[in-house]
């Protein structure tokens, strides 16, 4: 059969790279159990909480969820006290990335972002015809000189993770201000804080009270990470309600399903368990920090639930065939390089015991 051409756009796409299942990896190596180390997902689950609004929520399955996701934004407009028209809900906040770039990227826009960063938002850009401008990191932060330096009349959005995934750091607060301050007001600035509800940091910046000012800045959250509902789909997305209103023309009318709608409001409503989960993290990526550096291992420091390693010795490849399913990725200058998503303090033990078995084993 002719191959049927896809738009040019989106024949340079890579698609993401999911990585082995547990079950091919048991069969793989051999082993009874893997422990998934690789998508940043909460060790600790979700809150209690949430198994009850699941289960009301089964009465009405054979409805269409809400549209307007009505009782959600009000929670969340609630919790911030913020207008709820500034909110937009979405089937995890990669759905909000998907429909900035769908709405506002044309052929030939440019996208500033950085080299190692959330990958989907060069995947997206590159899907509306756009380019993406990717600047590298400095010890592993954003370089927010070089990416303004990079602005220009095609650029249309810049993306800044913060923290950074994969490495886990943070920019400073002073610059990210200076540097959302200055940016025109005709560009968005994305400001994706995914991770924000582990951040410890007293430099971090609490960029919601700059949206009344800024009304080119996005700040997406997610329930997908600490709030441990990754399996549901659902973030959101903080902005002006202009901008919420042209993301309403793209996207699809019944993005976030029923029982997510329900499992999320209870989920926001427990925010003990929030911190909870948070201060358990804090000790664990201590923990791992410590022995780190004990074993004198590359890491960048994360304000995260994971953490971005470095090596000459191949030990994602030690750690994936002992069953410790991590992240591999590419770092100049390094044999090695991987994320690792914190888990429980046996999790986190079995990983450094495998680095340590691995480091003496080559010392030898
Ligand atoms: C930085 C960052 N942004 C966005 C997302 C997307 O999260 P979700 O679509 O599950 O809300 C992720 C998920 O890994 C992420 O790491």
């Amino acid at each position: 059969m002719a191959r049927i051409q896809t738009k040019s756009s989106v024949e340079k796409i890579v698609s993401y790279p999911l990585g082995s299942s547990p079950e091919e990896l048991k069969e793989k190596f051999n082993l009874m159990a893997v422990r998934k180390m690789s998508d940043n997902e909460n060790v600790y689950g979700c809150s209690p909480e949430v198994e009850n609004s699941i289960s009301k929520a089964m009465n009405s399955l054979y409805f269409y969820p809400d549209g307007t996701v009505s009782l959600l934004k009000r929670k969340l407009a609630g919790f911030y006290n913020i207008n709820q028209d500034k909110f937009l809900v979405s089937n995890g906040s990669e759905e909000i990335i998907r429909l900035l770039t769908r709405a506002y990227i044309s052929p030939g826009d440019e996208a500033i972002m950085a080299q190692i960063t959330f990958p989907r938002y060069e995947t997206n850009v590159l899907i509306e015809g756009g380019s993406a401008i990717t600047v590298p990191l400095q010890n592993g932060t954003h370089n927010l000189n070089t990416m303004y330096a990079q602005i220009n009349k095609k650029t249309k959005m810049i993306f800044i993770c913060n923290p950074n995934n994969p490495t886990g750091t943070i920019v400073g607060k002073t610059e990210l201000l200076q540097f959302i301050k200055t940016v025109p007001s005709n560009i968005l600035i994305i400001l994706d804080e995914a991770y924000y509800e582990y951040v410890q940091s007293a430099d971090y910046l609490e960029s919601i009270s700059l949206l009344e000012k800024k009304p080119n800045l996005i700040i997406l959250r997610t329930f997908s990470k600490i709030y441990g509902l990754a399996g549901l789909r659902v973030g959101y997305g903080i902005m002006d309600s202009e901008i919420v209103n042209e993301l309403h023309k793209v996207k699809d009318v019944f993005n976030v399903n029923h029982l997510a709608q329900a499992a999320a409001a209870a989920a926001l409503h427990d925010q003990g368990f929030i911190r909870e989960c948070a201060e358990k993290n804090a000790k664990e990526m201590e923990f791992v920090s410590q022995k780190l550096n004990d074993l004198q291992v590359g890491f960048f420091p994360s304000q995260t639930n994971f953490i971005y390693i470095f090596s000459q010795y191949p030990i994602a490849e030690n750690l994936i065939a002992n069953g410790l399913v991590v992240r591999q990725l590419k770092l100049e200058g390094y044999l090695d390089a991987f994320r690792m998503t914190l888990g429980t303090r046996e999790d986190n033990e079995a990983a450094i015991d495998v680095i340590n078995k691995l480091l003496n084993e080559k010392a030898v």
